[in-house]
């Protein structure tokens, strides 16, 4: 592609938390770039999506070959540990079958497969993890995460695979988030009468904001338009370390609210998860990629006008 000829993009799973901020940075009206986007959602499908069950893999044939796209982000997932533990075939049809199929048809037209990962994907014992160190999943999500980064890149070694971890950001309900859902239990507990809150203070986690992810996505697919594809295993990741404790203390900071929040020093999930997966970012930071924004002005703003929800 040359110029600022139009450059079509698959955005797959633009209904969900980072598909929503990758479609409005790519439809910003300073970027570099005209592109044409075109979305698809499944159970959330708006007026201008394409509804397409990825499960059903005619389909994603069809909406693949019909629309012959130059790239393919793919930001569709089962990506809620809990459910992936208990229905596990679930989370393999999802995150590894589906995407092979996405992989095959790329490859048949083409296309550049931009797909999203996990910093799950790692046991969480030896921080920070770089694109080569071998991932060794602790739980169902974190497996399947990874047979579909396999299965992509053995089926098409020029895709790509952008690992991330803990995202916040723009929501559609506060619990769409794991950081964003602390915040109606941060609210009650500031009533005199709360006996406390409980928050993890045992995992380090790195909140990473969707509309800086999206940045990147864009500055990914900018390298592909004009020829420098980035091809393997990447990562992005926020620079700011914090345990949901310290979380619920920013996000009461935010809210001015006097909360009593509780340390909980040891693991209580029922899903077993990593305890530090901090992704070092250097590859996409040497291409000048990136953005982030620091957490309590990101927060500040989301928080703005709770409990009503934030401006998509
Ligand atoms: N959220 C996090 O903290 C986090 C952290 C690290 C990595 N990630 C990764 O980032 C990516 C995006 O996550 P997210 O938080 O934006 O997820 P999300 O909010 O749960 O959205 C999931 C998306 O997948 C779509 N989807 C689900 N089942 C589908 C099906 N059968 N066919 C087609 N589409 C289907 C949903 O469509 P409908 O809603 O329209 O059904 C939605 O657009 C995922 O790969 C996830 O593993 C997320």
């Amino acid at each position: 592609m040359t110029g600022n000829q139009a450059f079509t993009v698959a955005l797959i799973g633009a209904s969900g938390l980072l598909g929503r901020a990758v479609a409005a940075e790519l439809a910003r009206a300073d970027s570099a770039r005209t592109w044409r986007v075109v979305t698809t959602a499944h159970s959330r499908a708006g007026l201008h999506d394409v509804r397409l069950d990825l499960l059903d893999h005619d389909a994603v044939r069809a909406f693949l070959s019909d629309l012959k796209p130059d790239a393919i982000v793919v930001a569709a997932a089962e990506r809620r540990p809990d459910v992936c533990e208990n229905d596990p075939a679930l989370a393999r049809a999802l995150n590894v079958d589906a995407l092979r199929e996405i992989a095959r048809e790329a490859r048949a037209t083409g296309a550049w497969v931009l797909s999203i990962s996990t910093d799950y994907v790692f046991d969480g014992t030896s921080p920070p993890y770089r694109p080569d160190d071998a991932p060794a999943p602790l739980n169902a999500y974190g497996r399947s995460k990874r047979d579909g980064e396999r299965a992509l890149l053995d089926c098409d070694p020029a895709s790509c695979v952008l690992r991330l971890p803990l995202l916040y950001g723009p929501c559609i309900d506060w619990n769409e988030s794991a950081v964003t859902s602390l915040a109606p239990a941060i609210v009650a507990s500031a009533d005199a009468a709360h006996p406390g809150a409980p928050m993890d203070a045992w995992a380090t986690r790195y909140p990473t904001f969707t509309p800086d992810v999206a940045v990147v996505i864009r500055g990914m697919l900018e390298h592909h338009a004009r020829g420098a594809t980035i091809s393997g295993i990447t990562h992005w990741s926020g620079d700011e370390p914090m345990t949901k404790f310290d979380i619920a203390g920013r996000i009461a900071r935010a809210l001015k609210l006097d909360a009593r929040v509780i340390a909980q020093r040891t693991p209580t999930d029922a899903t077993p998860r990593p305890r530090d997966c901090h992704l070092d970012s250097a590859r996409l930071e040497a291409l000048g990629i990136g953005r982030r924004t620091p957490f309590d002005h990101a927060i500040a703003g989301l928080l703005a006008h709770y409990p009503d929800l934030p401006d998509q």
